[in-house]
């Protein structure tokens, strides 16, 4: 991360934290809902298959720029299906640097070719060793590995939602991001149960079995991308929620959090590591504070 950048961050954080300022930092732009999967975990695909339009998306990353927003995530839907006449996903992340964002990110399934070397990560979903991920996500598993080791550049970090299925491959896909070519890292988010995903749950043992085993992985050495002193809260589900520094923009509407906010109850149900990470950094835990600096520091 450039020094002004941090500089930024660190400004943000610190007004956040001194005056309990609920300005946002993180945007998503939801590009499309469509998506060539269907993952069984997953209640936000197809939808309306809508890819919405350059000048569309263009506005959104600038009424979030307007909002003070610097960290912009792109995601979906799949993101590589973006396409809006010769520009594809490529263009928008040269434009979102080019406005003036000072991390662009990227959340992808992997099944299409990487060519993203302007992104600062690319957020690929690595749900398992093969037979588990492919379970979650059908047959994806070579294709994925494949589209890794022909990637342009090494700024891919797993992305790995555990849930009932897969929960017993959190050692699988630590190792698996350790000793692959272009992966720098891996980050978890548990299960968030929809109403139609119910089922796939973590029950707070689980996830302390889960969180117990992901510490392991950093003694270990394994580049984990997350907070160790959130997992209590995440284990519980004691974190505050929502994240006010998140939105989320899709179709022209603007969501504090996350699209889910308006499922009832959802958010004491939560699993999404990023929003105890950020709600608690910016309630100023001061461990939370100490861990993230070393962690952006390391990976983006
Ligand atoms: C909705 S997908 C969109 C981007 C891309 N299609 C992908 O799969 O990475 C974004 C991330 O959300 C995760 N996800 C989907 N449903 C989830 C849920 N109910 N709880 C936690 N994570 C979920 C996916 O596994 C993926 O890592
Ligand atoms: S690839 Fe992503 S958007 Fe598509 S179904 Fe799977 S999790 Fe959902
Ligand atoms: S806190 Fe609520 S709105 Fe935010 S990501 Fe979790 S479930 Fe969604």
């Amino acid at each position: 991360m450039k020094i002004s950048s941090f500089l930024h961050f660190a400004g943000f954080g610190i007004k956040t934290i001194l005056f309990r300022k609920k300005d946002p930092i993180l945007g998503t732009v939801i590009v499309t809902d469509k998506c060539n999967l269907h993952c069984k975990h997953c209640s936000v695909n197809n939808i309306t298959a809508i890819i919405h339009p350059y000048e569309q998306i263009k506005g959104e990353m600038q009424q979030l720029f307007d909002m003070g927003i610097r960290i912009l995530f792109f995601c979906g839907g799949e993101t590589f299906m973006w396409r809006d006449g010769d520009r594809t996903l490529r263009d928008l992340v040269k434009e979102a640097k080019a406005m003036g964002f000072l991390i662009v990110n990227v959340v992808t399934n992997g099944t299409f070719p990487i060519d993203l070397p302007e992104a600062d990560l690319i957020l690929l979903s690595l749900d398992g060793d093969r037979e588990r991920h492919n379970a979650v996500r059908g047959d994806t598993y070579d294709t994925i590995m494949k589209n890794i080791a022909a990637a342009t550049s090494d700024n891919i970090c797993f992305y790995m939602a555990v849930n009932k299925i897969n929960k017993d491959a959190i050692r699988d896909v630590c190792h698996t991001a350790r000793d692959t070519k272009n992966v720098r890292a891996v980050s978890f988010n548990f299960h968030t149960p929809y109403p139609d995903t119910r089922e796939l749950a973590l029950t707070r043992d689980e996830k302390k079995e889960c969180c117990d085993i992901i510490r392991q992985m950093m003694k270990e050495k394994v580049p984990v991308f997350n907070l160790k002193s959130a997992f209590p809260y995440i284990i519980d589900n004691s974190f505050p929620t929502p994240c006010h520094q998140c939105v989320v923009i899709e179709n022209g509407k603007v969501s504090v959090c996350g699209r889910c906010i308006e499922i009832p109850g959802l958010c004491d149900e939560c699993g999404y590591f990023f929003v105890a990470e950020y709600t608690l950094l910016f309630r100023g835990n001061l461990r939370i504070i100490f861990e993230m600096l070393g962690t952006y520091l390391k990976y983006v």
